[in-house]
């Protein structure tokens, strides 16, 4: 039940098998677009509007695939939602350098392959890129050094690539909150509560909440919108408890 947002856009969104990725597709379908969901293997498949590519968006291959298959099979490319991540939990000194290396080239190298390989498209069609950072680029949270300096380079690099591919391709970032999604399984109830109860919302966020703001920034309701950081936390970074 859109309102044709995207009516006759051809869009990317990484991560599309799970979670706020799987529910950007959703929405970006209700609104008109056509997708090309990519994700792991074994991880999403075409589906009505729904073209689905396997790869891992930390490899330079998938991004010339990504842009290969929008221009012979839309002839376009309009929005970019880089929004795939991984995270390893454990302290600086505890953590392998394997697994900060690998959440590095997911988490930030992939936005600067995917502009390597698409933003010539996105040119054309004055596109827009919505890259997905987190609250973790503002407050440091324990046992997420990897995950968090790569998701403050994100702000840093939306900001550069508004700035230098305007005014025809605007660049812009979510930063969510907690938002119930499977990247929560396995994190202990206690946790859950005390994520949950730290916002003003006093609550989770759902996916479909980030998919709306994500949808906001990818469209020309947008249109004056660059270089901008959107956080959908329910309030939890503007909260501090001092009790
Ligand atoms: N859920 C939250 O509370 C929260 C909070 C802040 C930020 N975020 C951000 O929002 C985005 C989506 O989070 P989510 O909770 O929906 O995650 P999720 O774990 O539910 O889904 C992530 C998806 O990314 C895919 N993926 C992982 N590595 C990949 C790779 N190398 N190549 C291709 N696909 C890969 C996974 O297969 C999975 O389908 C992420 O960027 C995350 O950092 C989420």
């Amino acid at each position: 039940m859109g309102r044709g947002l995207l009516s006759g856009k051809v869009a990317v969104v990484t991560g599309a098998a799970s979670g706020i990725g799987a529910a950007v597709v959703d929405r970006f379908l209700a609104e008109g677009a056509r997708v090309i969901a990519v994700d792991l293997a074994g991880q999403g498949a075409d589906r009505p509007g729904v073209l689905a590519i396997t790869g891992d968006v930390a490899d330079a291959r998938t991004w010339r695939r990504i842009a290969d298959t929008a221009r012979s099979e839309f002839g376009r490319l309009d929005v970019l939602h880089g929004n795939a991540s991984v995270v390893t939990r454990a302290p600086a000194h505890e953590l392998a350098e394997a697994d900060w290396d690998r959440q590095i080239a997911v988490n930030l190298t992939a936005a600067y392959l995917a502009v390597h390989a698409c933003v010539g498209l996105l040119r054309e069609t004055r596109g827009t890129i919505v890259l997905s950072s987190s609250v973790h680029a503002l407050a440091g949270l324990p046992a997420h050094p990897a995950y968090a300096a790569a998701k403050g380079g994100l702000v840093s690099l939306g900001r550069q690539l508004a700035v230098e591919y305007g005014p025809e391709v605007r660049v812009n970032t979510v930063l969510p909150g907690p938002i119930l999604t499977p990247a929560w399984d396995g994190i202990g109830e206690e946790d859950r509560r005390r994520s949950a109860a730290g916002t003003a919302a006093a609550r989770f966020g759902r996916p479909e909440e980030v998919a709306a703001a994500v949808t906001f920034l990818a469209c020309e309701e947008s249109s004056y919108v660059t270089g901008a950081c959107l956080v959908v936390d329910g309030g939890w970074s503007a909260v501090k408890d001092s009790a």
